[in-house]
């Protein structure tokens, strides 16, 4: 009887909900199922934080609406952790804004510069939202493939002058969820002109900014000033901070994009419960332990996994960044998602599910321990070849 709006069935299933039901079907079997799929760090939000939270909750204050844009102690806290982090200078009045999660913002965004027709550049294999703001907002997305050969780098020199023209917003997200890629400082210089030359607002996704390894730290695209002129990053404390059920993240960057987003969420939500805001300022300023701990967490697993899987002949690059491993398997990623998970009871995610060019990979996510990664390669070791697949 009631018909859904046609945008919506321009949106694909989403992924994670489709792979539930298969996992669920093995779990029924009776399999003890190891799932490398879900992106949702398994540690747990520090003390610190939570103990913060308990204390702002008990004061009445913080029970009541909170503002739009978010609280001056929140935003503050931004602006310090950038200068300490990225050594980037963001004015808290008027740059930075407080999100349900970045997921919450970048859903949002198009709403507010998006008119029918209009391009949105998404990244592709990428973070299924970027897809799905776009045709949301009526607007008509435009994949820039993220290629191995290219270091998961789209080729700004094949977007179409036409298509450059009508287009409003380019996604990015580096370092990059599902492919691992870091971006250069030259690609960031680069990709910032062409956005200044055919006005397109470059929208970063930063979410896996601190999970780094190796000595690598990542740059934010507001290091260059010229940044400042077309440049919303988003940044969440849900990965950094093992936060990803409280719903906090930030947009910060050009004031007009800023208070575009701001017009849209006034009109849809009614901004973050206090209580989170100042657990969160703690966290950004006093969770640099944090971020170090975690990253050495997930840099042995990494190493571990990365080992096992080149033992059984895989081809990858160790990453340097996100807790994610992109792995090659050369061939349909969902005919072997399934075998693999049939055979072993291992849940990876198909690379396809993260856009077409996205084909001939799969992505195991770090959140499980060294003991339960040792075991998965265990399992593939005896019961799963790559050559066999
Ligand atoms: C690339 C990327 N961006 C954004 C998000 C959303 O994070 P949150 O809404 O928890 O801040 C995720 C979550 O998995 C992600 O992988």
């Amino acid at each position: 009887m009631f018909k859904l709006a046609q945008r919506l069935a321009k949106i694909p299933p989403y992924l994670f909900a489709e792979l539930d039901l298969l996992k669920k079907k093995v779990i029924s079997k009776g399999i003890d199922v190891i799932d490398f799929g879900v992106g949702d760090p398994d540690l747990p939000t520090p003390r610190f934080i939570v103990n913060a939270l308990k204390r702002a909750v008990e004061n009445s204050e913080r029970q009541k609406y909170p503002s739009y844009e978010g609280m001056m102690e929140f935003r503050e806290s931004v602006a310090r952790f950038y200068k300490r982090r990225k050594n980037v200078k963001i004015d808290p009045e008027s740059q930075v804004i407080s999100l349900i999660g970045s997921k919450e913002g970048i859903a949002h965004l198009p709403l507010a510069f998006i008119n029918k027709g209009d391009f949105v550049l998404v990244p592709d294999p990428g973070y299924p939202v970027y897809f799905s703001a776009a045709i949301l907002a009526n607007g008509t997305p435009f994949k820039l493939p993220l290629m191995g050969d290219n270091n998961f780098l789209p080729r700004l020199e094949e977007i179409p002058r036409n298509v450059a023209r009508k287009a409003k917003i380019m996604f990015l997200n580096y370092p990059n969820n599902p492919t691992t890629a870091i971006a250069t400082k030259e690609f960031i210089k680069e990709v910032i002109d062409f956005c200044k030359d055919n006005e397109i607002i470059l929208a970063h996704d930063a979410a896996y900014s601190e999970i780094t390894f190796d000595g690598y730290r990542s740059h934010s695209f507001l290091e260059y000033d010229s940044g400042f002129e077309v440049v919303i990053e988003f940044n969440s404390l849900s990965k950094s901070y093992n936060m990803t059920g409280w719903r906090i993240g930030f947009a910060c960057g050009n004031e007009e994009i800023i208070s575009g987003l701001l017009k849209v969420k006034t009109n849809v939500d009614s901004g973050v419960f206090e209580a989170i805001q100042v657990a969160a300022a703690t966290a950004l300023d006093y969770g640099d332990k944090v971020i170090d701990e975690n990253c050495r967490i997930y840099e042995k697993r990494r190493d571990v996994l990365v080992e096992g899987l080149r033992e059984l002949g895989f081809k990858i690059k160790s990453p340097k960044a996100t807790f994610y491993v992109w792995c090659n398997v050369g061939g349909s990623s969902i005919e072997f998602t399934k075998k693999l998970l049939n055979k072993t009871g291992i849940v990876v995610t198909p690379g396809i599910g993260f856009g077409e060019f996205g084909e001939g990979y799969v992505r195991f996510a770090l959140t499980k321990t060294v003991n339960k990664i040792q075991e998965a390669i265990e399992r593939m070791k005896s019961s799963f070849s790559k050559d066999a697949f």
